[in-house]
């Protein structure tokens, strides 16, 4: 396999609707939903800041211009807490925005709903020479090392030009990812890493070739954006990132890499609400309102 030198960008791909969390996402961006008090795309950007990316690239939409507004730094605000006495809320803010120049962020529109793999190929003219990371900020992936910091250690290493995050999911859940058909036979095969010889998107539970399931972090040879460009529209009649992949094995190969994080599907409500739970059982301030509804911390309770 080609040597490919380090990954520098990230691509967030939000341009999506987020009809699953309507009326929630009627005014406000999916993207913007918080998880206690931290909107999803922070745990994102966080993610990539941690894992070394040098330039972050957002493909939104024109409706959705509130994630720009919490994603870069907002001095005015700033400064009004500082007057009111909230010096800490607002070195929490510094820490946390992107501003430039320090920063390289770009954002760029998908205007149309084409796919997950036509919202990547938006970000072709914006993105640093070499391999480029995507995540997708509704899968929230909590732990230390962060998921994208472990995936570029291994991709060094790993042989293959894509490399993608995996999961195992029940046999019935197959028709909601992206499946991988593994090599488990090679002597490639070892600890955390899955060889792979396909990958599917979404098949029926009894034409899934594993249960391994493709979660939203990829990092992606430089040649995606042709095979991206070339690719027409598959499942649900969108352009899908999945696709683009699969076409490329042969030329770069694939692996799936199985982290060592939890995740948590926040595209669904049920996934909103269990990243919630677990966040608030690690906090002793919500102690007793989970003993409240028959839930045990796993902290113990503030004194
Ligand atoms: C997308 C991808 C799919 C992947 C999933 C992970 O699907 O198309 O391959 O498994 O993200 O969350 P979506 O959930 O956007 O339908």
């Amino acid at each position: 396999m080609t040597k490919t030198g380090p990954v520098r960008t990230a691509i967030f791909p939000v341009a999506g609707l987020g009809s699953r969390f309507l009326p929630a996402t009627k005014a406000t961006p999916k993207e913007l939903l918080p998880v206690i008090d931290t909107p999803l795309i922070q745990y994102a950007i966080d993610e990539a800041k941690a894992a070394g990316i040098e330039r972050l690239v957002f493909v939104s939409h024109p409706s959705k211009a509130a994630i720009e507004r919490h994603v870069m730094d907002d001095a005015a605000l700033r400064a009004d807490l500082q007057a009111r006495g909230k010096a800490g809320l607002a070195a929490a803010l510094a820490e946390t925005a992107l501003r430039t120049p320090e920063d390289d962020v770009i954002f760029t529109f998908q205007h149309q709903p084409l796919g997950l793999g036509h919202a990547v190929l938006c970000a072709r003219d914006h993105v640093l020479p070499g391999p480029a990371a995507v995540i997708l900020p509704d899968d929230l992936i909590l732990g230390e090392p962060g998921c994208l910091s472990e995936m570029i250690d291994v991709y060094a290493t790993a042989g293959t030009g894509h490399l993608v995050a995996t999961m195992e999911v029940a046999a019935q859940e197959t028709g909601k990812y992206g499946i991988l058909d593994t090599d488990t036979g090679t002597a490639a095969a070892q600890g955390r890493l899955f060889p792979a010889r396909g990958m599917v998107e979404k098949p029926n539970p009894k034409d899934a070739p594993s249960r391994h399931a493709v979660v939203g972090r990829y990092v992606l040879d430089a040649s995606i954006f042709d095979d991206l460009a070339a690719q027409a529209p598959g499942a649900g009649g969108e352009i899908q990132l999945t696709d683009a992949i699969a076409k490329g094995i042969d030329r770069v190969g694939l692996a799936g890499f199985a982290f060592s994080g939890t995740r948590f599907d926040c595209g669904s409500k049920a996934g909103m609400l269990r990243a919630t739970l677990h966040l608030a059982s690690q906090d002793p301030e919500y102690a007793e309102v989970l003993e409240d509804y028959g839930l045990a911390p796993r902290v113990a309770p503030a004194a």
